[in-house]
């Protein structure tokens, strides 16, 4: 999605900002700009293209040397990739950026229309740009005129703004979007996101809903909507600039299946004390698991495809009657609440709009909320009545893989909480659980990362083709869903998962001689159903590669392909699968060429609904 940064300060703004808009370019984007302020006003720059695009672009129309400077990668909504809809955009005296979507913005160009406002784009965000500037032409102050007219639109923004005749001053406001303001030694920075700003400084404050702030060289003020103003409280990131970057890996991706071990080790440790399953260093007590009778888990994407895990392992250790539901769904099929129902959200980035809504629904019918995000400090995380934080470190590959994992893991870590705090489980199995989250599972993600040549001839054989299916029963049918969905967003190959039995109910009609077919064949109980339906598909030309656990006796005749899994408990086993189909939807996409980082139209955090 859209990304914004900005600086104002006494260095040179334009080398920043072409800095920050490189390491944003992870979130997805298809076009570029800046604005850059002198004491004669503000310049822009922007295209169609990537940033090398704008910096050949900068070459033959440079900007002048400016301390004052705004930048924009953009993701297309309204109107389609090119110069002109390029951010930033201006209106007058006003030049800004903007993350999210006015929804309103037809009405809005309406009425401005009518007062002689023409538009050269079909964006939202040149809209906005002309209200702010009506506004300011008319009241002469920029808080004013941003509040004035911020409180007409509606829908998600995050605004970097720049006046002409403001020379030193970053406005900014966001509600519903993403927006960071950071301290440097040389001045003040907004970003959309923390990694954006750690090749400069550690030092951020996030903004609250409906903030307004002023950023100057020597200061920076936020304005509450209740009119009070404060300044800036700053904290510092754990974040390093290195966790940010691909640390010799060719692709963000490989390096972050690598880092899957470390991952799930620091995501579940701190909810271990003593050797039991305990959260209380997330303020969650066992008084409160005991009041959990039902759990309704939203949330989109891989997150959804981990809450799918999740579920089953909660009725299964805790008993809890869980449901999974897609986010954007979530709000027009209201499911029913009762006594003792638990929200839980998921988001690895903690801005995903579709599951900020679900979590505002909950909150608005009283429903007690929780979330499991990565990225800290987020909308989500703050606005759930409880959060509990992965520990995966940035993710910058748009396609999730150690997200995805450690939500796995605290998912099944909660789950053993539960059942103990319950009485479900004695200490010795909960124990048990959370022992072979902490040591087995990284481990047996280490085993499949050893087996990187054997991923590099299945992709081989995958790249020729243009269907491919999972196929899985009970959780190997939840992980299934996620291994389609890595194959297809990054290699492009399209893939269905398929529940194994469900397959002969229509589907199989689309299994042609050589159609590759991957069953998931973790669980001992669940393997001979699911080699019958291997057999199904394989009678009919399907060529079969089986994933299952070591001594896992397989007829010959009943498949072409055999990942072994080190065998072990089930989440062990769980997680090696996982890491065999997050490395042959990588290795494919490797083959192929594909973009793995930044797949096609795709976006990290997608922050409009
Ligand atoms: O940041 P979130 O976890 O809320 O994102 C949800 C989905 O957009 C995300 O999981 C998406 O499906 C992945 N990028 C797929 O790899």
């Amino acid at each position: 999605m859209c990304g914004i940064i900005g600086f104002t300060g006494t260095a040179n703004a334009v080398p920043k900002m072409l800095k920050g808009l490189s390491v944003l370019e992870y979130r997805g984007y298809d076009s570029v700009g800046i604005a850059a302020q002198t004491a004669g006003g503000v310049d822009v720059v922007k295209c169609k293209g990537r940033i090398h695009v704008l910096e050949e672009k900068l070459r033959d129309e440079p900007l002048p040397e400016s301390r004052c400077a705004i930048g924009h990668t953009r993701w297309a909504t309204h109107g389609g990739p090119s110069d002109v809809n390029a951010h930033p955009h201006r209106a007058g005296r006003v030049v800004l950026v903007h993350n999210g979507i006015i929804e309103n913005y037809r009405e809005l160009a309406a009425d401005l229309q009518k007062s002689g406002v023409t538009f050269l784009s079909q964006t939202d965000t040149e809209v906005a740009a002309a209200l702010i500037n009506a506004c300011y032409d008319r009241l002469g102050d920029p808080a004013a005129a941003i509040r004035q007219a911020t409180d007409r639109m509606r829908g998600a923004y995050a605004f970097g703004i720049l006046f002409d005749d403001r020379p030193g001053e970053v406005w900014v406001i966001r509600r519903g979007s993403p927006l960071i303001l950071a301290k440097g030694q040389d001045g003040f920075y907004l970003a959309s996101d923390m990694t954006a700003l750690l090749p400069f400084t550690k030092q951020y404050c996030a903004m609250e809903e409906g903030e307004i702030a002023c950023l100057t060289p020597e200061h920076t003020l936020l304005m509450r909507e209740d009119g009070s103003t404060q300044p800036a409280v700053w904290k510092t990131t754990s974040m390093t600039p290195e966790s940010a970057q691909k640390g010799g890996y060719p692709h963000f991706m490989l390096k972050e299946i690598h880092e899957q071990p470390g991952a799930v080790r620091k995501s579940v440790s701190p909810r271990v004390a003593d050797g039991l399953p305990d959260f209380s260093a997330d303020g969650i007590t066992p008084e409160f698991w005991k009041t959990v009778k039902g759990i309704q888990i939203v949330a989109c994407g891989s997150a959804m495809h981990a809450g799918l895990v999740g579920a089953r392992v909660l009725e299964e250790l805790a008993g809890a009657p869980t449901t999974v539901h897609i986010a954007s769904e979530y709000r027009y099929y209201p499911p029913l609440f009762s006594e003792g129902t638990l929200v839980v959200v998921i988001s690895q980035s903690g801005e995903t709009a579709d599951t900020l809504a679900a979590l505002r629904y909950a909150k608005s019918r009283g429903v007690p909320t929780l979330a499991i995000v990565n990225a800290v400090e987020t909308t989500i995380a703050r606005e759930a009545d409880r959060r509990v934080y992965t520990y995966a470190g940035p993710e910058i590959a748009v396609a999730t893989t150690k997200g995805y994992c450690t939500q796995v893991s605290v998912l099944w870590t909660m789950a053993a909480a539960i059942a103990y705090a319950c009485g479900r489980m004695d200490a010795a199995q909960a124990r048990a659980v959370v022992a072979a989250l902490e040591q087995e599972v990284p481990q047996a993600i280490e085993a499949m990362l050893a087996k990187r040549d054997q991923f590099a001839r299945i992709a081989k054989g995958l790249v020729d083709h243009e269907h491919v299916f999972y196929i899985g029963r009970g959780l190997d049918y939840a992980m299934s869903m996620e291994a389609a969905l890595k194959l297809k967003e990054i290699s492009y190959i399209h893939c269905e998962a398929y529940a194994a039995g469900e397959l002969k109910h229509g589907t199989i009609s689309l299994i042609e001689p050589g159609t590759p077919v991957f069953a998931l064949a973790t669980d001992p109980a669940l393997v001979d159903k699911t080699e019958s339906n291997i057999r199904e598909v394989r009678s009919r030309g399907a060529q079969v590669t089986m994933i299952c656990r070591e001594g896992t006796a397989v007829p010959a005749e009943s498949t072409d392909e055999i990942v072994y899994l080190p065998d072990g408990s089930a989440p062990a086993v769980l997680f090696a699968a996982l890491t065999a189909v997050q490395m042959i939807a990588y290795e494919t996409a490797a083959r192929l060429g594909c973009d793995i980082d930044r797949p096609r139209n795709l976006a990290k955090s997608v922050t409009v609904e």
